[in-house]
């Protein structure tokens, strides 16, 4: 059977400084579901990448004394550098300085003119360089004299000059159709509320060039403009598919996209702007946006005595990337903004990683290494209780499709782990080293049957801790091409005979600092 595609993106991002633990958050939450999907036979497109135009880049070159296109090379690379630190699984990292991108973006552009959804005038508004982002005066506030966004607190100027304008106001109605008709376009259900409100308060023309700097791609027949950079960064997801070339096989297989992971700060450009300008230039409409959550990083939070230092390299080498990845999936509601702390981490990690987890592949490998030659035993016919065991997993295997299909990480990650917890719970309660004295039969029974659960479950958390989970499933005697879905539900991957190793301990517990 011809495998099913899936094109999962995260936002390319402002290389405009350090990246920070939001960045990291982003893009892990999108590598976990490409990960996930590949297990489930897809064939997988993941992409990421640096959105390198405007206001805010030029500003920030210019702070640094550099040229922006080199300021940008080196903190691209930065962000680059941050993927394979996160081991991320992307498929593709796009700049949008590259020209694959500049003939994307004009094609675009001449499809709206061409479609008479562009025009010429003069914009005068609020504006938001650290948003990159036109403000109404309703959703502005005045803070001791200074004028800022109310949604995001950043500071506005006031801008006039000539503009091009994209008819959004006329895709308004469109718009609520379109929600209507793809109920599941805005996810979580709380932002689709807000963006449709949003929407039927009314949508005013969009100011889509800029005259007054010239960090950007130019307006086709027209230099002294350059292009909004939403309109401008919102195109890579298309870009990066070989478009205008409809006809590659890029573009046919993977366009429209299955999921563009965000954070909900850029929910308008998504889930507004995105589908306006993709329905005006005659291209389809992606199938979802999830707008996640924040991670709470405000001064106060991220101070020392706090023990909330939120620099995901510096973590990654305290503590290792797998942890770090299994803490944000597990300890932030998807959908919602979520405070971290080093404390919790560390509970994170001794609690869930090394006392379960962890510590259910240390006993059981290490019981077999001593008392069974190191090789996987011979089990015999399963009694109720094995059977209840391996079951539970196979059975609620389509559930947990299920939760990850709707983005239900959270209740995802909590079900694999309570499914260590039964395992432990059912090693304990066997007591095999007491079986060895009296049943030795029933003990390789009891230890196959496990052994196959720390398959199981390693196989599920694999596309959150990819590297633990390779090493522990090498441990067992298989290779990297047996991490897949359909080997959760084979109960005779385990070669009886084969050797097993117990190797390190999985995941160390921390102390306290
Ligand atoms: N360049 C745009 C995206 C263009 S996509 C066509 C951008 N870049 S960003 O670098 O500012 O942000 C990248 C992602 O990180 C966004 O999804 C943003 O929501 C996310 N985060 C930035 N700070 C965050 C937190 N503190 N918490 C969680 N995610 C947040 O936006």
């Amino acid at each position: 059977m011809s495998k099913r595609n899936f094109y999962i993106t995260t936002p390319i991002y402002y290389p405009s400084g350090k990246p920070h633990m939001g960045h990291a958050y982003s893009s892990i939450i999108a590598d976990v579901f490409a990960r996930f999907k590949r297990l489930d036979n897809f064939n997988v497109y993941f992409l990421t990448g640096t959105d390198e135009h405007g206001l805010k880049i030029q500003r920030e070159a210019k702070k640094n004394n550099k040229d922006p296109k080199l300021f940008c090379d080196e903190l691209s690379n930065t962000f680059k550098k941050l993927t394979k630190s996160l081991n991320l699984s992307n498929n593709d990292f796009i700049r949008t300085t590259e020209k694959r991108h500049h003939e994307s973006v004009k094609e675009i552009w001449q499809r709206l003119e061409k479609s008479g959804d562009i025009y010429l005038d003069k914009y005068s508004g609020w504006y938001s360089v650290s948003d990159e982002a036109y403000y109404d005066d309703d959703e502005i506030l005045n803070e001791n004299g200074i004028k800022k966004s109310k949604a995001s607190g950043s500071i506005v100027e006031w801008v006039e000059e000539e503009s091009y304008f994209f008819k959004l106001s006329a895709w308004q109605n469109k718009l609520i159709k379109f929600y209507e008709n793809n109920p599941n376009f805005i996810l979580p259900a709380s932002r689709k509320k807000e963006v449709i409100n949003f929407v039927k308060k009314g949508l005013k023309d969009l100011s889509v060039s800029r005259t007054s700097f010239s960090w950007g791609i130019q307006v086709p027949n027209n230099d002294k403009h350059v292009i909004y950079v939403w309109l401008d960064a919102l195109t890579n997801y298309i870009s990066a598919l070989k478009f205008p070339n409809t006809k590659d096989k890029l573009y046919k297989e993977f366009w429209p996209a299955d999921l563009h992971i965000i954070g909900k700060d850029i929910l308008r450009f998504h889930a507004i702007y995105w589908p306006a300008f993709l329905l005006a230039a005659k291209l389809e409409t992606p199938n979802r946006v999830y707008g996640h959550g924040w991670i709470l990083s405000d001064e106060k939070k991220m101070s020392k005595s706090l023990g909330n230092i939120l620099d995901p390299l510096e973590i990654i080498k305290n503590y290792g990337v797998d942890q770090l990845r299994y803490y944000l999936i597990k300890e932030v509601s998807l959908g919602n903004d979520g405070s971290i702390s080093l404390e919790n981490l560390r509970n994170c990690i001794n609690n869930d990683l090394a006392n379960n987890f962890g510590n259910l592949c240390q006993r059981v490998l290490s019981f077999v290494e001593k008392n069974c030659n190191s090789k996987i035993p011979v089990p015999e016919k399963y009694d109720n209780r094995d059977n209840e065991l391996s079951n539970e997993i196979v059975q609620k295997l389509p559930k947990l499709k299920e939760m990850m299909d709707n983005q239900e990480l959270n209740s995802y990650v909590k079900e694999v782990i309570n499914f260590s917890f039964n395992s432990n719970k059912y090693f304990n309660d066997l007591e095999p080293w007491n079986l060895k004295k009296s049943n030795l039969s029933r003990m390789n029974t009891v230890l196959y049957c496990i052994l196959n659960q720390i398959k199981s479950i390693s196989i599920l958390l694999y596309p959150i801790m990819p590297n633990s989970i390779e090493k522990n499933i090498q441990l067992m005697g298989l290779k990297k091409e047996d991490i897949s879905l359909h080997n959760v539900e084979n109960l005779n991957l385990l070669k009886p005979g084969n050797s097993i190793k117990k190797g390190d301990i999985l995941f160390k517990k921390i102390d306290s600092e």
